[in-house]
Formats: C-alpha cells, structure tokens, sequence
C-alpha cells in the first residue's frame, strides 16, 4: 500500500525536502509524500518490527513534516503522522452504540470440547468437514474502530457489547493503528473492526516499576495495564506507554455507490489478510487455516507451547468457521457466534500455602510485607515468596496465616496472590499483624495520610541503607559490575561499606582472599568503581534514589542545572515548571536538597572525583547562541516564527517546546499569552523582543 517513495534513501530523500523548503510554496502531493514516508517507517517499525531507518533519522523527517505544516497550516490533515498526539485532558468519554453489537466467545478447554464444537458446527451447515481458521486469543482489551472514506474515526471500548466509551483520542496514540487506510481501494466507504489492545510483556515490567515508583499501586497483569490505559484522560500518559493493538474481525463494511463486496471479505483468512495489507497489524502471520479439526487441535496444543516465547500475553486460540456466508448460516446466540470458539489455555494458576509473612525494608523506607509460601510450581516456575504491598491490600484480600491462597503468573511477569479461600479455612489461621516497629532498626514506623505504606524514617536504618547501596551500584544507575547485591550486602555486613561514599574509599586489600575474589575480579572491581565516576549527571541523580524520582525525572533534572547542587538553591516552584515534575515530585526533589546530609553527601562525592555538573551545559557549540535555549511566541514584527527558529538554530541554540526552567530566552511579539505569564514566574527566563534576539545573533 505504500507507495515507492517510502524506500528511496534518506539522502535523496532529505536533498528533495530541501528543494520543497526552499521553493517556499509547498505542494500539497509533496507534503503527502513525506507523510507516506513517515507511515512507512511507522510500520516497518511498529507493525513489523524491522525499521529500515534510525530513530534519529526518522525524527529528522518528523521534524521537517511539523515544521512544513506549521508554515502550511492549510495543508493540515488529521490523518498526518504529526496527528496522534493531543493537547488537553479528556473530561469523560460518552457512551456510544457499537454498529453491531461485540459478543463474546464460547469457550472451550479440551480436544473433546472441541470435537463437540466441530460436530455441531457441521450439523448446522449440514457439511462433511469444515475449513477452519485459527488464531491467537490475545490477552487485552477489545477495542471496535470505524473508518469511514478511508479515515479513522472513531475508537472506542467493548463496554458492555452494544455501547461502549469513545476513546478516540486514546486510540490515535497506538502507533499500530493507521489513522487512515485506502479502504476505498476495495470498494468500502465504511468499516468497523475489532481488535485487541495490548501493552507487550517488557513494556509492562517498566511501566509497572513506573506505577511503583510514583507510590501508586501496580497493575495485575498487562491486560489490566491494557485497559487501564485505555481509560487515561491524558492522552500523552497513552502515548508514553506504547500500546499495541491486532486486528482480526470485520463487524461490519458498507460498499461505495456501484462498487462490489471485495473478495477478500469472502474468507476470514482473507479479512486477515485485506487489514494486513492495507497496513493493520492482523494476525496474518499466526493464523492458520485447516480443513477439518484433527489438525486444528495439533495446532492449538503445539501453540501453547510457544506461548511463553511471544512478547505479549495471549490466553488461548480463536477458531473460526473460514467461510462468511457459512458463518453467516451459522448465526449467534445472545452471548457468542456459533462459528467460532476459544480455546483456553491453561490458567497459570496453582493454590499454595501461605506459612509466613516477612516484612522488609526498601532503599526509602518503606516496609514491605512479603508472603512466604509452600513452594508451588506455576507457569514453570517455582514460587515460594510474593510480595503482597502493603496492609490495606493484606486487608482486602482477606489474608491469614496458614489460609490457602490461589497464586497467578501471568507470562513472565511477577506472581500475584488472586484471593484466599476462606472456605477451606480450619480455624488455627492467624490474623497477619503490620509491626509497629522497623523490623531492621526497631525505630517507630509512620505513615502518611494519603499513602498506603508504612516508613521507616531513620536515615541511617541499616536495612535503608545496604538497599540503598544496592541501588547506587545497580545497573541502570552508576552500573558498578563486579558489585551486585550479594557483594555489596556482605561487605556491609563485614563493615568494608557504611555509606554511599564509602563506595569510592573502598579496602581492596580486605578483599584479598575473600571467596571469589581473586586479584583479578578484584581489579576489574577497582577499575569499575572508578570508571562509575565519570558517569553522566542523569545517572547520579537516579543513582542517589530520590523518591519519585526515576530514569526519566533523573533525564530532565540533569538538563536543568549547570550543576547539581544548584538544586538546593532552586524554590519548589521553579522545580514545578519542569517537564513531568508536579507537586509531589517537585516537593520531594525539594526536600531531598534542603536536608544538609544529602548536599554534604554530594559535596562529599564530588571532592571524590564524580561528575556534578551537565557536561553538554558546558561543552560550548559553534555559534554565538550555543548552549542556549530558546522559545519564540506571539506574532514577531519583522521575522516569520519558522525563520526566527531557524536563526537561533543557525547560531547553534535550540528550541524548546514549551516555558520550564530549562529555557534561557523568550522572544515575545505582539498577542503574546501564556507562555509569556508562565515565563514571567519564573526568574530565571530572560523575556526578550524580536530586536534584542536580533542583537544577539550578531544580525543588528
Ligand atoms: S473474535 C464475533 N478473535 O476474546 C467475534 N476475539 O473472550 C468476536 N479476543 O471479546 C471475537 N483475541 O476481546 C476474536 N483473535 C481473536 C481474539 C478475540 C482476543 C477477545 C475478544 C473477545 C474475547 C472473547
């Protein structure tokens, strides 16, 4: 479907852009080429998951289309790349009727619930033997989207099957759907389809650890993460958490005036393949048709083999009767068609003992209640301990000592305790009581209003401390190999380690002829920690395991400041203005840099040999405006805002997107709004006009 302008080099692709950039008038066929590009590598990066260029590349491109069609805005299209995202907050979604209604499936769990399937099936239609198509039962969230002259334009929820929320602007952000196809290509002036929406297993361990970070309560499974998501009022959080969705049912299609229904619907297999080629992500690849159910139940047990091998949850195979106008003979009940069936696998749950709950004690504080279990296998592996959050969730699931417990792994994400089963209670099960006391230092424990977790509060708490540690030397922060969690527990325990700093002084010689440490690994340690000095700013600052703060937060703190302790001087205001920094996460950043201890300890990391200050602050570029940050609003007496841009851009400045701290100048024309009253809060954004601008460029 994408046409031969997709694949032609970048090179020769940039020279072209040039030339439309320079001719100043932009054609309308050439924007759409450029846009075609983009939905291009959308979909060899998305739906087939083999880009064909580099992200920087392809944000290149992206960028140019923005800015084309920011000095065109009539040439704007809603289906343009630059479409999905949204600004502002959904209120509530309304509630609106599905053209027809989304039932459900029957289900089946066995060869024999098969069997049986089959034979009714062929006593309705009166055949020998049935084509069958089957195909992954993906574990999310049903979605049903219409697109009408080739155009997206509605999403929304399964809800209760005859209506449903319209999450249109949610599902604009799942870049697996086009938000246009040439369905007119096929004769369709209207279409709805169903699919799934699912968050793929990697995603969700991050987003999870995300949910936690942020002190909020994590989600069971991705299918919960899935729908959840679905239902965000802000549409950026979606775009951030990069949904997926399959197609596999056409519900229903109107024809163009004369045109005939095209082939392709005649079949399932061929439905899958019509969304396939018009660039969907339908399960083309994973469908199969048989003729007869022998091989259909070869199929779906060999299937649930390599279940654990796929990058997302599915819950079991759909087998669907190939032939519409058999489908069609077959009908439906009230609840499910009579021409498909599931096939479930089997859950991956296990009931268990719950024998003990331990409470332990994390990097910030908080204490943990985790279950401790009769060893159970599930899902392949051996579950003998789960972490069960915190007392308000001990509470609702009812939890006791000595209850049985039914326990889930979904794919290879964390196990859950689903519920106890009071039922098969004897009466020796015990209450399960939260300490009043930190089990690692016997301090009173606390917790706040609003929060669910109960904290320890002393800093210096040893259990805090080591987890801290841990933390510190841990990959994705200061990535000190050779340290690890064991290591760095035993020489605490051995008192070679008492602190973060003492990271850097740490005894080599006390190593020597410790068990597994040669001199080798003990070099390779030494070389480690010292190389960790060097690291850049962001990886400190995650490093230093600030509340709320993660990966991310740790990225926009370092842009912020020239140096990191310049954060003890900035009001928690200022700190607001940055990118994804609200009051919870400004008052904590804020309240780590007002206590004395942490600016010593950094001071004291400093004097160490690590890097405090933003290395790209300092390097200098070419060009008088290097290093320096610029936003251009309202209307500039002289310059057009895309050759303004292009100046500060020329003179190696960069151009934000929007007032925070990170943002050195603002040049203000007539009608200035907003961004000019928020750049007034904050002091240390200079508020300059179009002829100062010029002066700084050396223009004036
Ligand atoms: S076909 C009328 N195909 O499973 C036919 N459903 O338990 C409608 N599902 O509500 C469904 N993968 O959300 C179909 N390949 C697949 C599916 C699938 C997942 C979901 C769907 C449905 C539920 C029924």
């Amino acid at each position: 479907m994408y046409s031969k302008e997709s694949t032609k080099s970048l090179q020769q692709l940039t020279n072209e852009l040039i030339k439309i950039c320079v001719a100043g008038s932009v054609p309308a066929s050439a924007i759409e080429k450029l846009r075609n590009v983009l939905r291009f590598h959308e979909y060899r990066y998305y739906v087939l998951n083999d880009p064909l260029i580099a992200d920087y590349e392809y944000d290149q491109l992206y960028k140019a289309l923005e800015k084309i069609e920011k000095d065109h805005p009539g040439l704007l299209r809603p289906d343009s790349p630059t479409q999905r995202v949204a600004r502002g907050l959904t209120k509530d979604f309304s509630t609106v009727q599905h053209l027809v209604p989304m039932l459900s499936l029957d289900n089946s769990y066995n060869a024999d619930d098969l069997l049986g399937f089959d034979r009714k099936a062929r006593e309705l239609t009166g055949l020998d033997s049935i084509e069958y198509c089957v195909e992954p039962k993906f574990d999310g969230a049903s979605i049903s989207l219409i697109f009408e002259n080739d155009l997206l334009t509605r999403g929304t929820t399964r809800g209760d099957g005859v209506e449903g929320d319209e999450i249109t602007t949610n599902i604009r952000q799942i870049k697996t759907i086009p938000l246009s196809a040439p369905f007119s290509n096929y004769g369709l002036q209207q279409i709805e389809i169903r699919g799934e929406v699912l968050i793929n297993k990697s995603n969700f361990k991050k987003y999870n650890a995300q949910l936690t970070e942020q002190g909020e309560d994590p989600k069971a499974n991705p299918r919960n993460m899935a729908s959840g998501t679905l239902r965000l009022k802000d549409s950026s959080e979606v775009a951030k958490r990069n949904l997926e969705a399959f197609v596999y049912h056409v519900s229903y299609f109107a024809l163009k005036k004369g045109e005939q229904a095209p082939e392709l619907l005649k079949t399932h297999a061929g439905s899958l393949k019509m969304l396939w080629d018009l660039g969907f992500r339908s399960p083309e690849k994973e469908k199969k048709v048989f003729k007869g159910i022998d091989k259909v139940i070869q199929y779906v047990a060999a299937f649930e083999e390599t279940r654990d091998d796929l990058p997302y949850e599915i819950d079991g195979m759909v087998i669907k009767v190939n032939e519409i106008a058999l489908q069609d003979k077959m009908g439906m009940t009230s609840h499910h068609p009579r021409w498909a069936i599931a096939f479930k696998f089997k859950a991956r749950q296990a009931s268990s003992k719950l024998l003990n709950v331990e409470f332990q004690v994390g990097r910030t504080g908080a204490v943990t209640p985790v279950a401790k279990l009769e060893p159970v296998a599930v899902g392949g592996v051996t579950v003998s301990s789960i972490s069960v959050h915190n007392e308000e969730y001990i509470r609702e699931k009812d939890l006791r000592i000595g209850d049985a417990v039914l326990i889930e792994r979904a794919g290879d994400v964390i196990p859950q305790i689903v519920k106890s089963m009071p039922e098969l209670r004897t009466g020796h099960e015990k209450p399960i009581h939260f300490p009043k006391k930190c089990p690692a230092c016997n301090s009173i424990l606390f917790k706040e209003e609003e929060e669910a977790v109960w904290r320890c509060v002393n800093i210096e708490c040893p259990a805090q401390v080591v987890e801290r540690i841990i933390h510190f030397v841990s990959k994705d922060a200061m990535d000190i190999r050779g340290f690890g969690e064991a290591n760095v527990r035993k020489f605490y325990e051995m008192g070679l380690l008492k602190d973060i700093p003492s990271v850097y002084t740490l005894d080599f010689e006390k190593l020597k002829g410790l068990e597994g440490f040669g001199q080798k690994s003990i070099d390779n340690l030494a070389t480690a920690i010292s190389n960790s000095k060097k690291q850049p700013l962001h990886r400190l600052i995650y490093a230093l395991g600030i509340r709320f703060v993660g990966e991310t937060t740790a990225k926009t703190l370092a842009q912020a400041v020239n140096h990191l302790l310049d954060f003890k001087d900035l009001p928690l205001d200022q700190l607001q203005h940055l990118e994804d920094v609200g009051p919870k996460v400004g008052g904590s950043i804020h309240q780590f840099f007002s206590n004395k201890d942490n600016v010593n300890l950094l001071a004291e990391l400093e004097k160490l040999g690590l890097q405090l200050k933003n290395e790209k602050k300092d390097v200098s570029g070419t060009g008088s405006l290097a290093g320096q940050t610029f936003l251009f609003t309202g209307t500039l007496p002289t310059l057009k805002r895309s050759e303004a841009e292009a100046l500060a851009e020329e003179q190696g400045g960069q151009i934000l997107n929007g007032v925070s701290a990170k943002l050195n100048y603002l040049v203000v024309g007539e009608d200035a709004g907003s961004k000019l009253e928020k750049a007034k809060k904050i002091n240390t954004v200079r508020i300059i006009s179009e002829a100062e601008f010029l002066q700084l460029t050396g223009k004036k």
